[in-house]
C-alpha cells in the first residue's frame, strides 16, 4: 500500500502559529519535504523543526529565486523523488508557509501526485490573516468585498481592482514595491495602506504606507488597505 502525502500547512512564521494537527502529522512521518532558495535555509523547515523527527528523511527542494519564471522541472523531479517514497509506503509531509492552497508552491506537487497518491492537506494560519492580526486592521467585515492582489501583475490590472474593492491586500510585494506605491497614491488611498513585513516574527515592522523609506520590499511583505467602509473605519497604525 502507498504512502500518505501530506500538505501541511506551517502558518506565517511564529512556530506558536503552527497547528496542533500538523504538529502531530510532521512528527509522525518518515520523511520530510520543504522548499529552500538556492543560499540560506528554508522558511518553512525553520518554522517547524522542533517537530520534526531526527530520523526523518529530509529532501530540500531547492528554489532559485527567479523572478517571473516558475521552475516546472524543479518541481516534477521533486515530485518523483516524492513519489519513490510514497509507492515506498512512507508518508511524506510537504512543509508549506502560511497556507498550502493560498498561493502556495505545494499545489504543484498536489496537482502532480493527487491521481496516484492518497493526499492530505493541513490548513495553516495564512500571511493575510497574520498580517491583518499584527496591524490590528480587520480584513473585511459585514458584506465587504476584500481584493487579494499579487503585487507581479500588470499595473492596470492592479488599479482597477484598487478602484473597485473596499478593502485590499497587495501580496508579494518585493522588487515591485516602489511601483505599488505608486499604484496606491495614484488611487488616493496611501492614507489608508498600511505595510506589514515579516509578520509574527521577531524582526517585524509595521508602519503606515506612507512612511515607509525604502524603494524595495522583503519578499515577507504585504501592503493592507482599508477604504474604511466597516462602520468603524481602519484603526490607527501600530507602529
Ligand atoms: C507565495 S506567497 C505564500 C503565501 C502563503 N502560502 C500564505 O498562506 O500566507 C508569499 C507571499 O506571502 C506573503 N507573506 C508570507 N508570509 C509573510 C509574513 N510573515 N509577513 C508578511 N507577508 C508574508 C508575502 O506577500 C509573500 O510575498
Amino acid at each position: 500500500m502507498s504512502g500518505t502525502l501530506y500538505g501541511l500547512g506551517v502558518g506565517p512564521g511564529d512556530p506558536e502559529l503552527m497547528t496542533l494537527k500538523a504538529a502531530r502529522i510532521l512528527s509522525s512521518v518518515s520523511v520530510v519535504a520543504y522548499p529552500a532558495p538556492d543560499s540560506g535555509e528554508s522558511f518553512a523547515r525553520a518554522i517547524a523543526a522542533e517537530h520534526i523527527d531526527k530520523n526523518a528523511e529530509e529532501i530540500s527542494i531547492l528554489v532559485p529565486m527567479r523572478p517571473d519564471k516558475f521552475p516546472h522541472e524543479i518541481y516534477a523531479e521533486a515530485a518523483q523523488r516524492i513519489a519513490k517514497r510514497l509507492h515506498q509506503g512512507q508518508d511524506v509531509a510537504v512543509l508549506c508557509e502560511g497556507d498550502p492552497f493560498f498561493y502556495g508552491s505545494f499545489m504543484y506537487l498536489y496537482d502532480l501526485l493527487i491521481e496516484e497518491f492518497p493526499c492530505v492537506v493541513i490548513p495553516g494560519v495564512s500571511s493575510l490573516t497574520a498580517c491583518a492580526a499584527v496591524a490590528g486592521r480587520p480584513l473585511a467585515g459585514r458584506n465587504s468585498l476584500l481584493s487579494v492582489i499579487p503585487g507581479p501583475l500588470d499595473s492596470e490590472t492592479i488599479s482597477a481592482q484598487l478602484n473597485t474593492c473596499e478593502a485590499a491586500a497587495i501580496m508579494k510585494v518585493g522588487r515591485h514595491f516602489k511601483r505599488l506605491y505608486k499604484l496606491v497614491e495614484d488611487e488616493g488611498l496611501l492614507e489608508r495602506a498600511v505595510y506589514v513585513e515579516r509578520a509574527t516574527l521577531s524582526e517585524q515592522r509595521v508602519l503606515p504606507l506612507a512612511d515607509v523609506p525604502q524603494d524595495r520590499a522583503p519578499y515577507f511583505s504585504m501592503i493592507l488597505i482599508d477604504k474604511g467602509s466597516r462602520p468603524n473605519g481602519p484603526k490607527s497604525v501600530v507602529t
